[in-house]
């Protein structure tokens, strides 16, 4: 039901985005076929997990009209109604800068993952609709969110970020939405007028669930995106109004409350977040090294590409080997992106000057934090 839902609005917000275009106002009912399978995809697709590539299978058979291109999934691609054809999102991915002042994980590489959520995150922005994450531990969901906010026009969308946690308190929520707010006329509070904010919520489903079997601070999202209004603590006669608010959160459904309330997530797209395919894990990680090593000898310039394929298999044995499989003793036996990316933090660490000539010594630092990590 809400998969339909999501789908019917995905489609209206297609439709309307391409009608602010006079050059294809004319021939906008030929693309309705595309814009229903763009919205298919990201409605009854998006809300998939391993079962992606079956959808991909049912797409293409289905649609045969519509020339997907054969390479990867139909998520790799959009539909680009000027042109009139499906382009895959990596064209979309920008050049990676090295930044070797800011935090490493504020870094981020762009991909055609980040590309195309942002995408979502934009025209959810516009429809003024909230977005709810769903994926396991490190699969990019905090910083996709983040790197879409980097990017906002601050004229036209505010952001806030709040992390929940099992001692959040509807309290606690209420007090984070106040004071991001300003009073604008009577009990009606909101952003400056013309902006939208946006309340990242991350860690949806961590509160505790109290003895009605619900998550207070859940409840306040919902009666915010319902209603628009919570009442004064202070004072329980007067009911505040919230205009232009939205909410984006992120969710691992395998820690916390396994479950959240459907009153909530009828509200929100839910998007589920894959652990990323080898080559985004390859193109991240090899960029950023690329990068760190430019002032590196030649050799040591050569083994980047290395080191990244190396991890990987590392990565993939120590993941399928059975006797690291996560028991309820072992539960720490988890593998994901976050370690792939320690290895490579501390790699970024090293200084050219001790490296002069020294490519084993690279190798063998290499060799130590994979060790470390694992
Ligand atoms: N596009 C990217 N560029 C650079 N690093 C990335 C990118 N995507 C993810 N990462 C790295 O992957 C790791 C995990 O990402 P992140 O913290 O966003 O995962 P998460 O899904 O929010 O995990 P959790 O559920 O544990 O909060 C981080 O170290 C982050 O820096
Ligand atoms: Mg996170």
């Amino acid at each position: 039901m809400n998969s339909t839902k999501q789908s019917i609005e995905f489609f209206k917000n297609l439709r309307a985005e391409a009608e602010k275009k006079a050059d294809i106002i004319e021939r906008i009912k030929e693309m309705y076929e595309c814009f229903f399978c763009f919205a298919m995809i990201w409605s009854y697709g998006a809300c998939l997990d391993e079962s992606k590539r079956e959808f991909n299978g049912y797409l293409r058979s289905t649609c045969t009209k519509l020339k997907f291109p054969e390479a990867g999934t139909v998520f790799d691609y959009f539909y680009d109604p000027i042109e009139h054809k499906w382009i895959h999102w990596m064209e979309k991915v920008k050049s990676y800068v090295p930044n070797d002042e800011c935090l490493f994980s504020s870094l981020v590489v762009s991909t055609a993952e980040t590309q195309r959520q942002k995408y979502l995150l934009t025209m959810h922005t516009e429809a003024k609709k909230g977005l709810l994450y769903v994926g396991t531990a490190g699969t990019g969901k905090t910083t996709i969110v983040l790197d879409y906010f980097n990017d906002v026009d601050g004229d036209v969308v505010l952001t806030s970020q709040v992390n929940f946690n099992s001692y959040t308190s509807s309290m606690s929520l209420q007090v984070v939405v106040e004071s991001n707010v300003q009073k604008r006329t009577g009990t009606l509070y909101g952003p400056p007028t013309g902006k939208t904010l946006i309340y990242f919520v991350d860690d949806l489903n961590m509160p505790k669930v109290d003895k009605y079997f619900t998550q207070q601070p859940i409840c306040l999202v919902r009666q915010l995106i319902d209603y628009g209004t919570f009442y004064d603590r202070a004072d329980l006669s007067v009911q505040k109004r919230i205009a232009d608010i939205l909410f984006v959160s992120c969710m691992n459904p395998k820690a916390g409350s396994f479950f959240v309330d459907v009153r909530l997530t009828r509200h929100l797209t839910s998007v589920c977040l894959s652990v990323p395919e080898k080559e985004i894990l390859s193109t991240i990680y090899t960029q950023m090294l690329a990068g760190h090593f430019k002032e590196f000898d030649e050799k040591i310039q050569k083994l980047g590409p290395k080191i990244i394929s190396a991890t990987q298999k590392v990565f993939q044995d120590m993941s399928k080997n059975p006797k690291f499989a996560p028991t309820a003793k072992k539960f720490f036996y988890q593998f994901n992106m976050r370690d792939f990316a320690k290895i490579i933090q501390n790699i970024l660490t090293t200084l050219p000057k001790e490296y002069k000539g020294k490519e084993f010594e690279m190798v063998r630092v290499w060799a130590h934090e994979c060790h470390r990590v694992w």
